[in-house]
C-alpha cells in the first residue's frame, strides 16, 4: 500500500485566461499571468492511496463520493500513466493498483473561489508524488482545469499558451518567486449572493464562438499587456501593475458581455466595490489598490501592505459587517484602525451600504506552490482507504 497527502494553493490571475483553442486538451487562446496565494489561508488538500487490495478506483470531494468517470480526471490520469511508462521510474508496479482519492478545500466551496484550480493542482501534484514523477506537471494539471496549471508553481506565474497542436508547449513558468515582492498583499472580498452563475467552461466556449472582442483581445491586447505586466512585477512598479490588472479584469468582463448569450459574473455589490476602489485611488492621489474579478461576483484586491489598514477601515465603513460578525476579516491577523482620518473619509463620496453585503474578507499574500505533508495524521483516508 502507498499513501500520500499534499496541499496546493489557489491563484488569482491579473491577466486572465478566457477561451480555449482546443477544448479537449485545454489549450488557451492567450497567455495568462497570476499570483499564487499563500497555502496558510486557502488551499486544497488531497490524499491518494494505492493498494493491490482495492477493487475499484474511488474519489470523494468535500465529503461526497463522486463519479470516477469524469473525462478531465481521466485525461490527467492517462497523462500521468504515460509519464510513468515513458520515464525511468520505479513506480511501474503500483501503477496497476487501484486508487482511492479524497480531497477537500480549507475554505468554503460556496465562496465561489478558484477551487478547481487548487483542486486539480493538488490532485496532479499528489499523483506525481505517489508515482515519483519528475519535471513539469503543469501540462498535466492544465488538462484538469486550465487555471490549475498556474497553481502547480509558487510566486508569479505565466501560463504560455504555446503553439503546438498537442499542447506540449502550453505550460506554466515562474515569472518571479513568492518572496520577490514581499510587500504585496491580497484581500479577497467574498460577496453574498444567491444567483446561480454560468460555469466558466461554458461561458468561455460561448465567448470563443461569438465574441469578436475576444479575438481582438487575444491577438492584440494580451501579447502586449503580458510583457508590460511581467516587467511591472519584476520592477515592483505598483502603479503600472494596478493599471494593467484593472484594465484586464474589465476587458475580460467586457468579453463576457460581448458573448451570446452574455454572461454576467459581476453583480451590484461587485460594481460598488469597483466604485469604491476608484474613489479610494482618486483620494489617495495615486493607484493604491487594484481589483480583479473572475467568473463570479467576488473581488480580489491587490495592494501593498502599507495600504491595508487604511483601506480596510474605509471598507468597514462603506461595507459594514452584520452586527454580530466578529470574524469578518479572516487570514493574516491585522489590527484595523477604528478611526480613519476624518478628511480622508469625507472626501470619499460614497454612502455606507446596508450591513452584510460582504460575507467576509480573507487577508492573504503571495505564496509557494504545492507541498507534500509528511505527518501521517494529515491523511484524509484511514488504513482501509475510506474517508476519516
Ligand atoms: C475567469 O480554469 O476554471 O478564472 O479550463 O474550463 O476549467 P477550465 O476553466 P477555468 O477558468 C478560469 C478562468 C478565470 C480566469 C483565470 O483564472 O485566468
Amino acid at each position: 500500500m502507498e499513501i500520500v497527502t499534499c496541499i496546493a494553493p489557489i491563484n488569482i490571475a491579473v491577466i486572465k485566461y478566457w477561451g480555449k483553442k482546443c477544448e479537449e486538451k485545454i489549450i488557451p487562446v492567450n497567455d495568462s499571468l497570476s499570483a499564487t496565494l499563500a497555502l496558510e489561508q486557502m488551499c486544497a488538500k488531497t490524499t491518494i492511496m494505492a493498494s493491490p487490495n482495492f477493487k475499484e478506483n474511488k474519489i470523494w470531494l468535500n465529503g461526497k463520493e463522486e463519479s470516477f468517470e469524469n473525462y478531465r480526471l481521466q485525461n490527467c490520469l492517462t497523462e500521468i500513466r504515460n509519464r510513468v511508462r515513458n520515464e525511468e521510474n520505479d513506480s511501474k508496479q503500483i501503477l496497476s493498483w487501484k486508487i482511492h482519492i479524497c480531497s477537500e478545500n480549507n475554505f468554503p466551496t460556496a465562496a465561489g473561489l478558484a477551487s478547481s484550480a487548487a483542486g486539480y493542482a493538488c490532485l496532479v501534484y499528489s499523483l506525481s508524488q505517489l508515482y515519483s514523477i519528475r519535471g513539469d506537471i503543469s501540462t498535466i494539471a492544465r488538462q484538469g482545469s486550465g487555471s490549475a496549471c498556474r497553481s502547480t508553481l509558487g510566486g508569479w506565474v505565466r501560463w504560455h499558451a504555446g503553439v503546438k497542436d498537442d499542447g506540449s508547449d502550453s505550460i506554466a513558468k515562474e515569472v518571479a518567486p513568492a518572496d520577490h515582492w514581499p510587500e504585496m498583499r491580497i484581500l479577497v472580498l467574498v460577496v453574498n449572493e444567491t444567483q446561480k452563475k454560468c460555469p466558466s467552461s461554458i461561458g468561455m466556449k460561448n465567448s470563443v464562438l461569438t465574441s469578436q472582442l475576444l479575438k481582438y483581445r487575444a491577438e492584440k491586447c494580451v501579447p502586449e499587456r503580458i510583457q508590460q505586466m511581467s516587467q511591472a512585477i519584476l520592477e515592483k512598479d505598483f502603479t503600472t501593475f494596478a493599471k494593467l490588472t484593472i484594465q484586464d479584469s474589465n476587458q475580460f468582463h467586457a468579453v463576457c458581455l460581448d458573448t451570446n448569450p452574455p454572461c454576467f459574473y459581476m453583480n451590484d455589490t461587485s460594481r460598488d466595490i469597483v466604485e469604491l476602489v476608484h474613489c479610494f485611488n482618486e483620494v489617495s492621489g495615486s493607484l493604491k489598490v487594484a481589483y480583479t474579478f473572475d467568473a463570479g461576483p467576488n473581488a480580489c484586491l491587490y495592494l501593498l501592505e502599507e495600504t491595508v489598514p487604511i483601506f480596510l477601515s474605509v471598507l468597514n465603513k462603506i461595507f459594514p459587517p452584520n452586527d454580530n460578525d466578529i470574524d469578518y476579516v479572516k487570514g493574516i491577523p491585522i489590527d484595523i484602525p477604528s478611526s480613519v482620518p476624518e478628511e480622508f473619509i469625507k472626501s470619499i463620496p460614497i454612502k455606507p451600504k446596508t450591513n452584510g453585503l460582504l460575507k467576509y474578507i480573507i487577508y492573504t499574500k503571495v505564496g509557494d506552490g504545492p507541498r507534500l505533508l509528511n505527518d501521517p495524521n494529515e491523511h484524509l483516508l484511514d488504513e482501509n482507504g475510506l474517508p476519516k
